[in-house]
């Protein structure tokens, strides 16, 4: 076969191929087997030598010919075949700018636990250390060591969740009291918050959770008087304002004297108010000086050291300060209410 021929023929198997070819990387293919080092165009030119040296520039123009041809044609093929790859690709990522936006909202703190934030950076600003307690105690550390009577009534199955005979969810944070008497000696102050739980029926006012915050200091001559102190400069700070304390004698088993402090009426200065209930005054918390029998429990000789305690719902200052009406939107995780606290 004359080298015409040859390339004749070359061509012909060359558009053939084109022709069959319909991806980008079919193109690529012809484009690497027909021009590549070791392909026929380059055979071709080795063949040259074989021509007479009259023929070889026509031979020579001829082959080169078809080298542009078959360049410009896979060239010319790969474009457009890229160009097609990107409209399908952009028609199927393809951005709809009239879709509204998603929103993307910045999570916000609990109101629950801003209150309790809050109390507790007081609380240490005035050398109080925080300790959490287990949420899932023993009747001993939640009652017994506390002062609680075998047959007090706190224990009773309607208040408390028995998962046992010995295990329950605690109902107060007070049980961090004896968990810190037994594991470090006085100086304490020591503030513990968390969750407490009761077998209430759910209502607008009360809950099976709630939270407290449960504060005290243990230490040698710790007075009734410090514990006015410490009750005037505490709910002063929290409430913001220099407040008016007033304390009622009461009865928890862990303390004595037990009292219950009630701070006048922050809305209506004691006027009386929808807040207040018209008495002018805001119960706060309960408190009182820690129970010898408590402190034996937790190691400590009642001789040498005496303390105070004090316990408070942290949900009841929250809707005192919010003017909330239903203790159940809290725990109902509704954006329309969460979002109101900035
Ligand atoms: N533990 C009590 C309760 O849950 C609150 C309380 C009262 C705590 C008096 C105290 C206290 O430390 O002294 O109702």
């Amino acid at each position: 076969m004359s080298l015409s021929e040859k390339i004749k023929q070359l061509r012909q198997e060359f558009l053939a191929e084109l022709n069959d070819a319909v991806s980008f990387k079919d193109f690529e293919n012809i484009k690497v087997k027909f021009l590549g080092k070791k392909g026929p165009v380059q055979a071709l030119m080795l063949e040259l030598k074989n021509s007479s040296p009259e023929e070889r520039p026509a031979h020579g123009k001829q082959i080169n010919d078809l080298k542009v041809e078959f360049i410009a044609l896979c060239d010319e093929n790969l474009s457009r075949m890229k160009l097609r790859e990107m409209d399908e690709r952009l028609s199927q990522e393809a951005i709809d700018p009239t879709l509204p936006g998603r929103r993307h909202y910045l999570g916000r703190m609990h109101p629950v636990m801003q209150t309790m934030d809050r109390t507790i950076e007081i609380l240490m600003g005035m050398g109080f250390s925080v300790r959490l307690g287990p949420e899932l105690d023993t009747d001993y550390y939640n009652f017994e060591a506390l002062n609680f009577a075998p047959d007090h009534p706190a224990r009773d199955m309607q208040d408390t969740f028995y998962l046992n005979n010995e295990w329950l969810l605690r109902t107060h944070t007070s049980n961090v009291q004896i968990h810190t008497m037994e594991e470090f000696s006085p100086p304490l102050r020591i503030v513990a918050p968390g969750r407490t739980f009761r077998n209430e029926t759910i209502s607008a006012r009360s809950h099976v959770f709630f939270h407290q915050l449960e504060a005290f200091y243990i230490d040698r001559n710790v007075s009734f008087a410090d514990l006015f102190a410490t009750m005037d400069e505490f709910w002063s700070k929290l409430l913001g304002e220099k407040v008016v304390t007033r304390f009622r004698p009461s009865y928890f088993p862990f303390v004595e004297p037990g009292l219950e402090v009630d701070v006048r009426c922050t809305a209506c200065r004691g006027k009386g108010c929808r807040l207040c209930k018209q008495s002018g005054w805001l119960e706060v918390c309960g408190a009182g000086m820690i129970h010898p029998n408590v402190l034996k429990k937790g190691n400590i000789d009642p001789e040498q050291y005496s303390g105070f305690a004090w316990g408070m719902g942290i949900e009841r200052p929250t809707i005192l300060q919010h003017d909330i009406r239903d203790i159940r939107m809290f725990w109902q995780n509704d954006l329309r209410f969460l979002s109101q606290f900035p």
